[in-house]
């Protein structure tokens, strides 16, 4: 099975950005300890801090992945262009988020990913991915 872990801005600065929000770990860290708890499954990981990026790469995966896990970041609160992204393809796409953002700035509380999303994992840190990949397996059993 391949999964799609697609990362929006900032996210690239995790382990220094905000550890108070987002933990101590960089993402490579994590995506090291995932690789090696789901064997059976090939990631493949991208981050960009460019909208435009992460809609081709949602596009592109759309075709070679059986899921894909999005956490647009910023975008999320702002991008209706990622949200038609969602909508045009029929991969499952989960989307994810670190902190929960209910518990934060109202600004936080609007996605234009979650209505075109299978579902939304928010607030459980690095482990939102780890539940995202186990439900995307579980739609293959
Ligand atoms: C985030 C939450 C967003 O509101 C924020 O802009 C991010 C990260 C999260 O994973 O908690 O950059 O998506």
């Amino acid at each position: 099975m391949h999964i799609a872990i697609i990362n929006g801005p900032n996210l690239n600065m995790l382990g220094t950005r905000e550890p108070e929000v987002y933990g101590h770990q960089t993402f490579e860290q994590y995506l090291a300890k995932l690789i090696e708890k789901f064997k059976s499954i090939e990631f493949h990981y991208f981050q960009s801090n460019i909208e435009g990026e992460l809609i081709d790469e949602l596009q592109k995966r759309a075709t070679d992945c059986q899921g894909i896990i999005l956490n647009a970041a910023a975008y999320t609160h702002t991008s209706v262009g990622l949200g038609d992204a969602v909508s045009s393809i029929s991969t499952p796409v989960v989307e994810v988020h670190i902190s929960n953002i209910y518990a934060r700035e109202a600004y936080r509380h609007h996605s234009f990913l979650t209505g075109k999303c299978q579902g939304v994992i928010s607030g459980l840190g690095l482990t939102s991915y780890e539940l995202a990949v186990i439900y995307l397996l579980s739609m293959h059993e």
